[in-house]
């Protein structure tokens, strides 16, 4: 399995039998992303909730490539009204499909969509994909939870917001790392817009004080999981 870092809280992620699943691909009008909408494909497009920096070039997207969409119940309601086909789940459900299997967790923050909607809850999501698993927390606050998630569903690599303002900030994100106890970190959700400067070597240097391993993804770069 690939993964894609597209800046912000936007990933591609590859499955080694060619399968594209996009988290929150938020592009077009990203300063920070690399890649634009019309360069990329998917097969399913998973949203952790529908803030405009997470929707992001979804429907855009979903016009030319046709994917399954992954959401939870309410916003699956909203993308099927923009005549997209989606999977419905809902937090603490986790379902096997024929790239892998995907749960959603609780996050603690909000989900309306930029034309006004509310979509339930924001989530979190866990991707279990050819023997690794990724957890992406979607925009959230550090919560106590977490630890349980990680001990439930042990995580190879964990992408997490240290943006501060809208989510957890450097030192709560620190924090979450000690919780979930994932074996790499990845930081996301920061530098894209004033508002959310942080510095991840900071935030590396601290997850490596703890003796964890942290790495900082350049906005389109790929690795092998
Ligand atoms: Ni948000
Ligand atoms: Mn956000």
């Amino acid at each position: 399995m690939k993964l894609r870092y597209f800046s912000h809280s936007s990933f591609q992620v590859t499955t080694d039998d060619g399968k594209v699943i996009l988290i929150d691909p938020f592009l077009d009008d990203n300063p920070t992303s690399p890649v634009k909408s019309e360069e990329v494909n998917a097969d399913y497009i998973i949203l952790t909730h529908g803030h405009g920096d997470h929707i992001g070039d979804s429907l855009k997207i979903a016009e030319r490539t046709d994917p399954t969409f992954i959401c939870v119940f309410e916003l699956s309601n909203y993308i099927n009204e923009k005549g997209f086909k989606s999977h419905m789940m809902h937090i603490g459900g986790g379902y096997n499909f024929d790239f892998g299997r995907i749960k959603f967790t609780i996050a603690h923050h909000g989900s309306k969509t930029p034309d006004g909607q509310y979509v339930g809850e924001p989530a979190g999501v866990l991707l279990t994909i050819d023997g690794k698993t990724i957890y992406h927390t979607g925009d959230t606050g550090l919560f106590y939870d977490m630890k349980l998630i990680g001990e439930m569903n042990p995580v190879d690599y964990f992408l997490v917001p240290i943006g501060d303002n809208f989510t957890m900030g450097i030192d709560d994100a620190v924090k979450a790392v000690e919780l979930v106890n994932p074996k790499i970190t990845i930081p996301m959700h920061y530098n894209t817009f004033p508002i959310i400067e942080a510095d991840p070597n900071e935030f590396k240097e601290k997850v490596a004080a703890m003796d964890k391993e942290c790495r900082v993804l350049e906005y389109g770069e790929e690795i092998n999981l």
